[in-house]
């Protein structure tokens, strides 16, 4: 087990009521509030005029940037930060999904720079400590940015999709009402759901370094939770238990509860952020397609005995097979909860996707050296792995 600090300093407002305590939490920090969200869906089911009346009754003043797109653009970002900067806003409020909060917080962070370019601070790789409030009101549960210091920007000229972060993104408090998801189409629900899992496999103790019980346990909690619960919101897609394990487990994901004490792995992020930036596919799904050829891939006599015990704890498999014929078993079970129960297509031929840039994506995700994790992966083998995925 690492020594680890411990600190998150984000409030969750969670359930029915959250909504209620809008007004007084962004008051908190002053008296113009830039609202951000995605292509629709709160005007669709209701949520923006909720969030609107919210901020008005609350005496504040209230700018809008809409049409955040999904793996959302720095261009976007930047015309946030123009406003901002036009207006002296004093926080910046996302309503939506990770596209949307991501993008409020690459807002949030280029509005306190000179240019107000997003991109430029992601090319320096600089730690974001400073940046503008930020309250999010969550609304699908997959990535965990309502409650991490994490933001996700594409250039779609350039096909580079780079995560930023630092203390100056971890939203000063996030409001879920699980009740904010249950418009979320099927499809959406699954790639949510798919995405959490990930979160937490990609932490996951799997080389053998297990040394962190109850980590450990909590880990396969959340994962359990999600194997259980993404085929009842999928299917009853207003059920507030199924939303609300979904919502929260999404939170605990990546907020570091999960991750405290291991190394934080990031493999199969690494390897679909590419697939993302050159084809603009769902993040969640990307994962979905990678995750057990990654698995696959790893599988030797270290990483056997773990991806068995995957197998055990969250997909139910007997206990007492070989530790290879187990974690086999474990992806078998983890391949068919993806493409049959979450019904997510298996490879990316089916997505379109052919084998022209992978060696480019290969070499990008490994940012000029490796990806570490359970097993370094080279440039090689991440072309090798994305092969696998066809
Ligand atoms: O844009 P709108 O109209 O809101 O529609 C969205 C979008 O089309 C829709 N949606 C969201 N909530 C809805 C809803 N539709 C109906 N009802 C609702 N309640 O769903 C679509 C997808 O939304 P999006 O925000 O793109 O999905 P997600 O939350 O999965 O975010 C994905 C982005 O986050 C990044 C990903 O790479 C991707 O760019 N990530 C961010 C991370 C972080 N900040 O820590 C970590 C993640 O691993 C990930 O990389």
């Amino acid at each position: 087990m690492n020594d680890f600090i411990y600190h998150n300093p984000d409030k969750i407002y969670f359930g029915k009521s959250a909504l209620n305590y809008l007004g007084a939490e962004l008051k908190k920090y002053g008296k113009k509030v830039l609202l951000v969200y995605g292509g629709g869906s709160i005007k669709r089911n209701g949520l923006y005029d909720e969030v609107v009346k919210a901020v008005k009754e609350s005496g504040l003043k209230l700018y809008e940037l809409s049409g955040v797109e999904p793996n959302p653009r720095h261009t976007t970002a930047n015309k946030g930060a123009k406003i901002c900067k036009d207006n002296k806003v004093d926080v910046v409020l996302a309503v939506g999904g990770g596209s949307t909060i991501d993008c409020a917080k690459g807002v949030a962070a280029a509005a306190l720079t000179k240019k107000g370019d997003i991109w430029e601070i992601v090319k320096s790789g600089a730690s974001v400590e400073k940046a503008l409030p930020l309250i999010a009101v969550l609304t699908n549960a997959a990535t965990g940015s309502e409650m991490d210091e994490w933001a996700v920007i594409s250039n779609m000229d350039t096909n580079e999709k780079i995560g930023i972060g630092g203390e100056g993104l971890i939203p000063k408090a996030a409001f879920e009402n699980p009740e904010y998801s249950f418009t979320l189409p099927e499809s959406q629900t699954a790639c949510g759901a798919f995405e959490i899992f990930n979160h937490v496999l990609d932490n996951y103790y799997l080389a053998g370094e297990a040394t962190f019980d109850l980590i450990l346990e909590f880990q396969e909690a959340v994962m359990r939770a999600v194997v259980k619960w993404a085929p009842v919101a999928m299917k009853e897609p207003d059920n507030y238990e199924a939303r609300a394990n979904l919502m929260w487990a999404s939170s605990m994901a990546l907020n570091h509860v999960l991750d405290a004490g291991t190394v934080h792995g990031c493999a199969c992020h690494a390897m679909e952020h590419e697939l993302s930036a050159y084809y603009d596919i769902t993040h969640g799904h990307g994962l979905a397609i990678v995750t057990p050829r990654w698995l696959t891939y790893i599988l030797d006599e270290k990483t056997a005995p773990q991806i068995y015990r995957l197998g055990v704890k969250v997909f139910g498999l007997k206990e007492g097979l070989e530790a290879f014929a187990g974690a086999k078993a474990a992806i078998e079970a983890l391949e068919k909860f993806c493409f049959e129960t979450l019904g997510l297509k298996k490879n990316l031929s089916d997505l379109n996707i052919d084998e022209t840039h992978f060696k480019a994506m290969a070499e990008h995700a490994c940012g000029g050296e490796v990806i570490d994790g359970p097993k370094t992966l080279t440039p090689k083998d991440v072309e090798e792995i994305y092969k696998m995925c066809l």
